[in-house]
């Protein structure tokens, strides 16, 4: 069974689906390896350390026309056509808000497994690529809401002075907003954090933040996530959010639903009433964002608040992501190919594809399609 890394083609992106030291575990299990040249540059990884491990490096267009299942980070929409009957592509592929751009990947009978879609069991964990660079998103950016604050983050006692510890507040406590937390507390802040799932209380304060109250409805939904509320709830919790803003420098915003936008929980307004000189950074801005206004890799001042939209920040560590991400790829081929054969009826493997045989096989997207193009519509009718 060969599996290639064609590598990434999107402008700044540079994790790679695969380090050599998980590509060296993949050939120990039978599984041959191409890679494309050039393909770990982004990641510091040169070609030579692929052949040290075993894999084979050639050309892109080799990999592609060889390879059974290819891996990729975020495969563009020259790669999504790039691929022919039968063969797998594995990848973040926005499945739900991009679902007209499957339908066309649809068409070339590939099957495509999108990484956002892997379920989150027990089972599944060690695949769980969102899990892994929500993480990552988390850390960085309070790093980041550290470096544009005016202020230091720890309590410091000095000859000079007393510091007092920065005030940090991350909204939504999911895998990115703990691990925020648990960055904040280590770099000495006083953290806090809320979410519409009171479940996650004794998580909040097991990595070291105090869970604020506020008398809302909780909203939790299926499988551990939020549910999407209506304007009414959201305007509520705005308004009893601004109180905690106003004691707050530095604000991580995390709060998502599933198959929707993001809510808005800040306004340009409570944005400017923060102290002078705060920090919000939206995790949420490719997903429509938090706060009003945002734009993924934008910094803009709303009053004297630093708004940071945050992008693709877990490709700001690409050699920590690709490690990452190389881990969870080898969990999927061990659903996908555990004995060197393609097998589709894997539990995990069947929740993550979107196209297979020539059709969008993945209920959420079949549903986009017919939301946005109506139900009559033949494959061949959509974009
Ligand atoms: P997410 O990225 O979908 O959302 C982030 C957080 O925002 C969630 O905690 C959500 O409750 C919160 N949120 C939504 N609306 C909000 C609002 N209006 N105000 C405040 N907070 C709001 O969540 P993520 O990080 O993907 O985790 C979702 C769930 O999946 C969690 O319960 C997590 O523990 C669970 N999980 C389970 C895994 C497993 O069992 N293998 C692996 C990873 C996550």
């Amino acid at each position: 069974m060969i599996v290639g890394l064609p590598g990434e083609q999107r402008a700044g992106e540079q994790r790679v689906a695969l380090l050599p030291e998980t590509a060296a575990d993949l050939v120990k299990a039978g599984f041959q390896i191409l890679v494309a040249q050039g393909a770990g540059w982004g990641a510091l990884v040169d070609d030579a350390a692929y052949v040290q491990a075993g894999a084979v490096v050639t050309s892109r267009e080799d990999v592609l026309g060889r390879a059974a299942i290819l891996l990729w980070v975020q495969p563009g929409d020259a790669d999504l056509s790039s691929l022919e009957r039968g063969q797998v592509g594995i990848g973040f592929l926005d499945p739900l808000r991009q679902a007209s751009r499957l339908a066309a990947a649809a068409a070339t009978g590939a099957i495509w497994l999108a990484l956002e879609l892997v379920p989150r069991t027990t089972k599944a964990q060690c695949a769980d690529a969102l899990s892994a660079m929500a993480t990552l998103a988390g850390y960085k950016a309070v790093l980041l809401a550290a470096n544009h604050l005016p202020r230091v983050f720890p309590l410091l006692m000095t000859a000079a002075g007393t510091l007092l510890p920065a005030r940090v507040f991350v909204l939504g406590a999911g895998v990115a907003g703990l691990q925020a937390i648990a960055t904040a507390r280590r770099l000495g802040a006083r953290v806090s954090a809320y979410d519409v799932r009171p479940q996650v209380r004794e998580q909040v304060a097991s990595v070291g933040g105090r869970f604020v109250e506020l008398p809302l409805a909780a909203a939790a939904g299926e499988g551990g996530y939020a549910r999407a509320m209506d304007e009414t709830y959201y305007q509520r919790q705005r308004e009893l959010l601004a109180e905690v803003l106003q004691a707050s420098e530095v604000v991580i915003t995390t709060a998502q639903v599933p198959d929707g936008p993001a809510p808005l929980l800040l306004t340009r307004a409570m944005m400017e009433a923060m102290p002078k000189g705060s920090v919000v950074v939206d995790l949420a801005a490719n997903q429509g964002g938090n706060c009003e206004d945002v734009q993924p890799d934008q910094v803009v001042m709303v009053g004297a608040t630093t708004l940071i939209g945050a992008g693709n920040l877990p490709g700001t560590v690409p050699a920590h992501a690709s490690q990452m991400l190389g881990r969870n790829m080898q969990a999927i081929l061990s659903f996908l190919a555990p004995r060197g054969e393609l097998i589709m009826d894997d539990d995990v493997i069947q929740a993550m594809a979107v196209t297979r045989d020539g059709a969008v096989v993945h209920p959420g997207v079949t549903q986009r399609l017919q939301e946005a193009y109506g139900t009559g519509l033949d494959q061949e009718e959509r974009p």
